[in-house]
């Protein structure tokens, strides 16, 4: 496994790649990897031939107050963990690669930033375009893996490929979860043990969405009412919101549709959590 942190010397390794015929598979992440991180890479691995990880914390996604400075940068760790999986390069640029002085250019993707995560983080969704853009015009991949705890993210970058013709396939793959529901996330780390405790009613809430629409057949109004009792025991986590939407479009809807996803993001101590879980009625 190589590391480079040059455009150009990412590039030169690619190309090589591509020119035996090999297909490019890449995994864009902040780094602070885990188990959900190393299922990309997975699915990477048995997709396509040459599989690249890219370590950046892209701060033009982080909002003022946000965790930037604190945000965990385990390099040796990350890298250990890409060797392991068989990544066969790691990009891990520094900020005036990614963002050289004078640059002023911006992807905005409006069909799906404006609600949820859009409206409680101004800004994140602008820097997570931008960055993902980016990325996929110095990789060049053919194929690019993201995990599904991010919805929102992950449908925005699927409309923005779409709309500005960018030919990368985007990949979602499952959220990992720790045996007792918890979603895998970087920010796990800053939680305590008693916090931790709490976040579980994230999962939980999701769970009896999910169980009311499906088991129950209730309509998705009935459902949200229903993880909004079940959070109100828990005045610990600070709740930004609890919908259950049209998974393509994530208008939130209160009579059923095929495809709907309930989303959750709620603050825990100073840690801020998302997690999400697919309902289909059909
Ligand atoms: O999901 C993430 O880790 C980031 O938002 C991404 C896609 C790597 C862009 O910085």
């Amino acid at each position: 496994m190589n590391t480079v942190q040059t455009i150009q010397e990412l590039q030169d390794r690619v190309r090589t790649a591509r020119s035996v015929g090999k297909r490019i598979g890449c995994v864009p992440t902040m780094g602070a990897l885990h188990a959900g991180h190393v299922s990309l890479i997975e699915a990477a691995r048995v997709e396509t031939d040459f599989v690249v990880v890219t370590v950046f914390v892209n701060p033009t996604q982080f909002g003022p107050g946000e965790d930037l400075s604190k945000y965990p940068r385990p390099l040796e760790a990350d890298l250990a963990k890409c060797r392991d999986g068989g990544v066969d390069l790691v990009f891990n640029p520094d900020v005036a690669t990614v963002y050289p002085a004078g640059d002023a250019t911006f992807v905005e993707v409006p069909s799906c930033s404006q609600s949820l995560e859009g409206a409680h983080r101004e800004g994140h969704f602008r820097g997570v375009a931008t960055v993902v853009l980016k990325l996929f015009n110095m990789v060049l991949p053919d194929v690019a893996y993201f995990g599904q705890k991010d919805y929102q993210q992950q449908l925005l970058i699927r409309h923005m490929v779409k709309d500005l013709n960018v030919p990368v396939e985007i990949r979602t793959c499952p959220t990992i979860r720790e045996p007792d529901g918890l979603a895998l996330s970087s920010r796990n780390i800053y939680l305590s043990d008693a916090e931790r405790r709490s976040a579980l009613v994230l999962s939980q809430a999701l769970k009896i969405g999910h169980a009311v629409c499906t088991a129950q057949k209730k309509a998705p109004a009935e459902a949200r009412q229903a993880m909004l009792e079940l959070l109100a025991n828990h005045p610990e986590v600070k709740l930004d919101y609890a919908v259950i939407a049209d998974a393509n479009t994530l208008a939130e809807v209160d009579v059923a549709v095929p495809e709907m996803v309930a989303l959750i993001a709620a603050r825990v101590g100073t840690t801020r959590l998302i997690d999400n879980m697919l309902i289909s009625t059909h």
